[in-house]
């Protein structure tokens, strides 16, 4: 099978599996990290597209919140899926590597992706948790998690594990001092920055105007 049939194959076996999902993880997340993560490989000659589209698709095929906290049981299924459309164990083994690295774990954490079609997948991810689709994801995650959407006495936390930042009860407003707001300072690639000074910025115009309508000023 040839490359880019075995990336429209992909898309429809993460489109049937993410359909459903209405937390934020949905098929439209996968959708925009892999139009995202091609836009970056553009200016980032070096990357292996192939793998960086593989891995943008089925990025959070292991996500912890998808299988009961297990982890493996996604990579299992990723790794197969992958296995069975005979692409090469060397691309196979990378997938696996980044879908083993990409989650944001804690604000004491930084990230720690080895290679350059990692990164460029790490980038369009977190984008996609940043700017005017990041603030809507946000409040749907905590929806669907039943979380307050702001409690001014709530303080965030900068959290040392992952554990704790899994476990974390935080309102999305607060959410946004835990994570969303320190996104820009962990891109990898100069493309990725740019698009999240933006990014930035229009969060930070937001929260200025959630705090003025919240205490009745505008
Ligand atoms: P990542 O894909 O970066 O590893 P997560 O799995 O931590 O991200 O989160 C997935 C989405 O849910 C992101 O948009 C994130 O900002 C949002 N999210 C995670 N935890 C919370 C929370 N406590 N409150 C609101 N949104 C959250
Ligand atoms: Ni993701």
């Amino acid at each position: 099978m040839n490359k880019d049939a075995i990336i429209e194959q992909t898309a429809s076996f993460v489109r049937k599996k993410f359909e459903t999902d209405s937390s934020g993880h949905d098929w439209w997340h996968m959708y925009r990290v892999w139009q995202l993560a091609k836009s970056i490989a553009a200016t980032e000659k070096e990357a292996d597209l192939f793998v960086v589209e593989l891995g943008a698709l089925l990025h959070d095929v292991a996500d912890w919140k998808l299988h009961d906290g297990d982890e493996e049981g996604g990579v299992k299924v990723a790794r197969e899926w992958l296995e069975s459309l005979g692409v090469e164990k060397r691309v196979v083994d990378h997938v696996e590597d980044i879908m083993r690295t990409v989650s944001f774990q804690g604000a004491n954490i930084p990230p720690a992706m080895k290679t350059i079609e990692g990164k460029i997948i790490h980038d369009a991810d977190k984008l996609d948790a940043m700017g005017a689709v990041g603030i809507a994801r946000a409040f749907a995650y905590g929806g669907a998690h039943n979380h307050m959407m702001h409690d001014p006495e709530v303080k965030p936390e900068a959290h040392n594990d992952f554990e704790s930042y899994k476990n974390s009860k935080s309102p999305s407003i607060t959410h946004f001092y835990e994570k969303l707001l320190l996104l820009k300072d962990r891109m990898y690639t100069k493309t990725a920055r740019q698009m999240a000074e933006h990014r930035h910025q229009y969060m930070e115009q937001y929260l200025e105007e959630f705090y003025a309508e919240w205490e009745g000023k505008k």
